[in-house]
């Protein structure tokens, strides 16, 4: 079964750019990215989007689909009715270069700037990882960097000015990742708190929310890493110990 598919893309680049209508062959069992690629091949063959499995495993074609962050890929049709006008436009708070594809490079300047796991001095061989340790980062590892919870966060996306102190969901988890690793020897609250604005979330749960892997980023990542924090803080004796040099 087929039906007449109303879709509005944002078509433009950095400058300039509107929201274009257009109707397009709708199949059973179809997702918005095959229609967007029978758009390509039969009515707009220079429409710029960024796509590669088209398995939601590449985190690539992320986007808004009528105003919600998704993954074109992974966003059924049969989501909306026949008659509804469905409408897609590039992820908002990152710079357009073309059409439905942003520039995401500041997700890799983020991750570039999180010290890489620290082993210390254990030796290969000498620690033996616990499963409960190996599924609590397995979770985190879920993660298809689709920056779908970085768009979406409202510290960033309505803030730019935000931006240089704020690592996003994303890479504030990659942080906790680290820090609850029973092998990695760096303390990671300061520069969490510090330098990647730990403090600036305020736990509105909207990463959670968008997560196709659904990672529940703020209650296994970021909760636990402002608790931690918190300790770090607050707890006299380790305020005691901090002054005396001993933690
Ligand atoms: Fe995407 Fe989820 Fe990874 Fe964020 S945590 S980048 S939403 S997969
Ligand atoms: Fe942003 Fe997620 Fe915190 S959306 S405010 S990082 S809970
Ligand atoms: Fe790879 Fe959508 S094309 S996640």
């Amino acid at each position: 079964m087929s039906y007449l598919g109303r879709f509005r893309v944002w078509r433009g680049d950095s400058g300039e750019g509107s929201l274009q209508d257009f109707e397009v062959e709708v199949n059973e069992g179809e997702v918005v990215l095959d229609v967007i690629h029978r758009l390509q091949a039969t009515q707009t063959p220079d429409l710029a989007v960024r796509w590669n499995c088209k398995a939601g495993k590449c985190g690539s074609c992320s986007a808004e689909i009528n105003g919600k962050p998704r993954l074109l890929c992974m966003t059924r049709m049969s989501t909306f009715a026949e008659d509804e006008t469905v409408t897609v436009t590039p992820v908002r708070t990152f710079p357009v270069i073309r059409d439905l594809v942003t520039d995401v490079s500041f997700n890799y300047e983020k991750a570039r700037q999180i010290p890489a796991f620290d082993g210390g001095d254990t030796a290969p061989g000498d620690f033996r990882m616990q499963q409960i340790d190996v599924e609590r980062s397995q979770e985190f590892r879920k993660c298809i960097e689709c920056f779908l919870c970085n768009n979406v966060c409202h510290v960033i996306r309505d803030h730019e000015e935000n931006e240089p102190k704020f690592a996003g969901p994303r890479f504030l988890m990659r942080i906790a990742e680290l820090e609850m690793h029973p092998a990695d020897v760096q303390d990671r609250r300061e520069i969490a708190q510090n330098d990647h604005g730990l403090g600036l979330c305020n736990i509105t749960k909207c990463c959670t929310e968008v997560c196709p892997e659904h990672i529940k980023i703020t209650d296994n990542a970021l909760i636990p890493m402002k608790e931690r924090v918190v300790g770090k803080k607050y707890d006299p004796l380790v305020w005691l110990g901090s002054k005396l040099g001993i933690v």
